[in-house]
């Protein structure tokens, strides 16, 4: 079983509320770490990122230092090169195809329940030094992340709240890719820290802010992300808001008029399909009629 015990956490506090979970995977072959070091030498550039990680939690996410190494020097040094290395949509390889459908698949219920189709589904396996840290940011999708080795304290802040993160900040993020959100001290206090140690997992909602720092070992992380119809809406409103707002008009903030916001998500979305139409190889991983399908190499 992969989430044993989770399965009332996880109903009562998905989609909104993080929600700590347990989870069996510590002792899969799949995270040791020579065959992690093989998995990274067969990953394309572009679904490996790495840098040093010696880093302040309001460090800017858009400008990391270099660690001066490859990704395989990075993973056999992880002791000792104050690194952190995250592989991206390891579902490339089979073995961990598997494994990231086989998590989903004990979710899916409560999760097609509340949020409908899933789609977009993607795993990722994150290496970390010694006191690795990961500054402030956010993701654009769903998470659940377990802590395979090591322990970390996953710092979560509410998701959604303009008074923190002002909507020009989400526009940017989603219309030019700004990874850069912001951090300020007096965030702390609405900081909730999770402790998470080997067998700990951790749902994080849509875009709730982070940072992340580990403990005095290494540690080995793995989670699996997807999107759904409602993360999708949120993307087009903000990209259309950030359009309307280049053209000098104040668009109110998400919710704030809910007729409107759902015109312009409809225009949005009308409007990136005529742009460029997606080609069925870029739509990804999703669950249909209960069974995965798409996916195919170039969407990866
Ligand atoms: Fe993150």
């Amino acid at each position: 079983m992969i989430f044993p015990d989770s399965s009332l956490a996880f109903e009562d506090a998905y989609p909104d509320k993080p929600a700590l979970l347990r989870h069996g995977l510590i002792d899969n072959p799949l995270f040791d770490i020579d065959r992690i070091a093989a998995l990274a030498k067969t990953l394309p550039p572009q679904s490996i990122e790495y840098n040093r990680a010696d880093l302040s939690v309001g460090h800017d996410p858009a400008a990391m230092p270099f660690n001066g190494l490859s990704p395989e020097e990075t993973i056999r040094r992880i002791h000792d090169c104050a690194s952190w290395i995250v592989l991206i949509k390891i579902e490339q390889d089979p073995d961990y195809r598997a494994l990231m459908l086989r998590c989903l698949e004990a979710l899916r219920p409560e999760i097609e329940n509340k949020t409908g189709p899933i789609h977009g589904l993607a795993s990722f396996l994150f290496v970390s030094s010694p006191r690795a840290v990961t500054p402030f940011h956010m993701d654009p999708e769903y998470n659940i992340l377990m802590q395979i080795r090591g322990a970390k304290t996953f710092t979560l802040f509410p998701a959604n709240d303009f008074s923190m993160i002002p909507p020009e900040a989400h526009e940017a993020y989603h219309a030019l890719g700004r990874r850069d959100i912001g951090y300020r001290e007096e965030f702390a206090a609405f900081a909730r820290p999770f402790r998470l140690t080997p067998g700990d997992a951790l749902y994080s909602p849509l875009k709730a802010p982070h940072h992340i720092e580990v403990e005095g070992g290494l540690s080995i992380s793995y989670s699996i992300t997807w999107r759904s119809r409602l993360s999708d809406a949120d993307a087009h409103l903000h990209r259309m808001n950030h359009a309307l707002r280049r053209r000098g008009l104040r668009p109110p903030a998400p919710g704030v008029a809910p007729g409107r916001d759902a015109a312009k998500i409809f225009a949005h979305k009308l409007y990136s399909r005529i742009r460029r139409p997606r080609r069925p190889s870029e739509r990804g991983w999703r669950i249909s009629n209960g069974r995965p399908c798409g996916g195919s190499r170039e969407a990866l």
